[in-house]
């Protein structure tokens, strides 16, 4: 008991406290998936979909999600080992959101929440349960979300984030390379990082109204980072043309030392 709750708060601490480090699957070898990878049908699919998941990636592994023991054949799935088995439909959220805490919160308040074991989506209806992927805006899509009502709330949705995001993804590339030039860009860099937090936990309340008016709040906060960047590039514009002519002007003297000293030769060998 006692230590399934360190292991727990283990966990929500490993997300709560980012960056995660990766670790590699291949140093992390499991009893779970070693059996389970020789299984025919639905007991071996989830060993094959998950290796190239970004849960593998970056560690989390068959007993992260279901519980038991990773090193015990013998009792790996023994519930006195903490095996959770697999989770009701209705009781996906909360095992996702052990680690998930934000989006979890954010989902249970939103219309799918709240329509969760009546006809709502859970967190493996968008994202699946073995093959999940690095999230992005191409989980809203027309096949995915006219499955239960109609695409029209989810386009709106996506156009509002899409414009968004592309902003982000201009700015990002513009401090990378005044990173690469060894430009002082600490705080661009934080002002984006909260920008882009901000951004990417607007989905989950699935609430049109909400996503269009933070969308715009959020475009405001990125023109101001713009704004800076544009300060920059006239500074950078303005030393480049410094340059230039610190360039010319120094040619220019070259070639007149040299045209003189040759006048002056000529006119002692005269
Ligand atoms: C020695 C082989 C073996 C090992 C080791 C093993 N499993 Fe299993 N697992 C099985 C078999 C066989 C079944 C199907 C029969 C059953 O449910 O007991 C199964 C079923 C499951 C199920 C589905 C249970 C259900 O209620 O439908 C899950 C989830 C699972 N295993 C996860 C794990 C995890 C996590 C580990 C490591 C902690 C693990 N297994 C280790 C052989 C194994
Ligand atoms: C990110 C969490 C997560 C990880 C990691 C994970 N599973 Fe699962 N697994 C689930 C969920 C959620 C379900 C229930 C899925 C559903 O209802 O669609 C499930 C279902 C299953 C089932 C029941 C059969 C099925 O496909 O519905 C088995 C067996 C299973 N998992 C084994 C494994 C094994 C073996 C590993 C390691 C290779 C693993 N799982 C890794 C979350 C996970
Ligand atoms: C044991 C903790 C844990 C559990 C349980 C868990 N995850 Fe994760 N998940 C992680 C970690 C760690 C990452 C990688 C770091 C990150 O991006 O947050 C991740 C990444 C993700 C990502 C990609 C995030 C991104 O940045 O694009 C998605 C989507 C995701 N998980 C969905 C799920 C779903 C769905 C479930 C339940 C089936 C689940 N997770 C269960 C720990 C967990
Ligand atoms: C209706 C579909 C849908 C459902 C249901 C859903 N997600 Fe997502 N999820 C998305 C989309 C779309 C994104 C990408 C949003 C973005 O790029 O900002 C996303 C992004 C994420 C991310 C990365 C966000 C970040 O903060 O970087 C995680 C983690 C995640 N989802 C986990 C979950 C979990 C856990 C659940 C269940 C509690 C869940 N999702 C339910 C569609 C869904
Ligand atoms: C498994 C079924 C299911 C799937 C898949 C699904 N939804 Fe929903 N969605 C619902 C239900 C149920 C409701 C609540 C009733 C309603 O408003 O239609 C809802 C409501 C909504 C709402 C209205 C929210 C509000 O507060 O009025 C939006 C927006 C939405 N969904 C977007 C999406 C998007 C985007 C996707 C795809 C990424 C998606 N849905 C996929 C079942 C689903």
């Amino acid at each position: 008991m006692l230590a399934w709750f360190f292991s727990g708060a283990f966990l929500i601490g490993v997300v709560l406290f980012q960056p995660i480090p990766a670790v590699s699957a291949e140093t992390t070898d499991t009893v779970c998936y070693e059996c389970h990878g020789n299984m025919p049908g639905t007991l071996g699919e989830p060993v094959k979909l998950w290796r190239s998941s970004i849960h593998a990636e970056n560690g989390i592994s068959c007993h992260s999600c279901h519980g038991g023991d990773s090193k015990d054949m013998a009792n790996a799935m023994s519930r006195d080992r903490g095996f959770l088995g697999v989770p009701k439909e209705k009781d996906i959220p909360a095992f996702c959101g052990r680690c998930h805490v934000g989006v979890l919160k954010d989902f249970k308040a939103s219309a799918h929440g709240r329509a969760l074991g009546k006809g709502g989506p859970t967190c493996v209806s968008c994202h699946g349960n073995h093959h999940v992927l690095k999230a992005s805006l191409e989980l809203i899509n027309e096949k995915s979300c006219s499955r239960c009502h109609s695409y029209d709330r989810a386009k709106v949705i996506k156009t509002a984030m899409q414009d968004t995001e592309k902003l982000i993804v201009d700015i990002e590339g513009r401090i990378a390379a005044y990173k690469k030039i060894g430009a002082d860009i600490d705080r661009l860099e934080k002002g984006l990082f909260a920008v882009r937090n901000h951004f990417h936990s607007l989905f989950h309340n699935v609430d049109v109204e909400k996503v269009k008016k933070e969308a715009s709040q959020i475009q405001s906060d990125l023109k101001k980072l713009e704004e800076t960047l544009a300060k920059m590039d006239r500074t950078q514009q303005r030393r480049k043309i410094a340059g230039v002519v610190t360039v010319a002007v120094a040619l220019l003297a070259a070639l007149l030392f040299h045209l003189l000293g040759k006048t002056f030769k000529h006119e002692k060998d005269v």
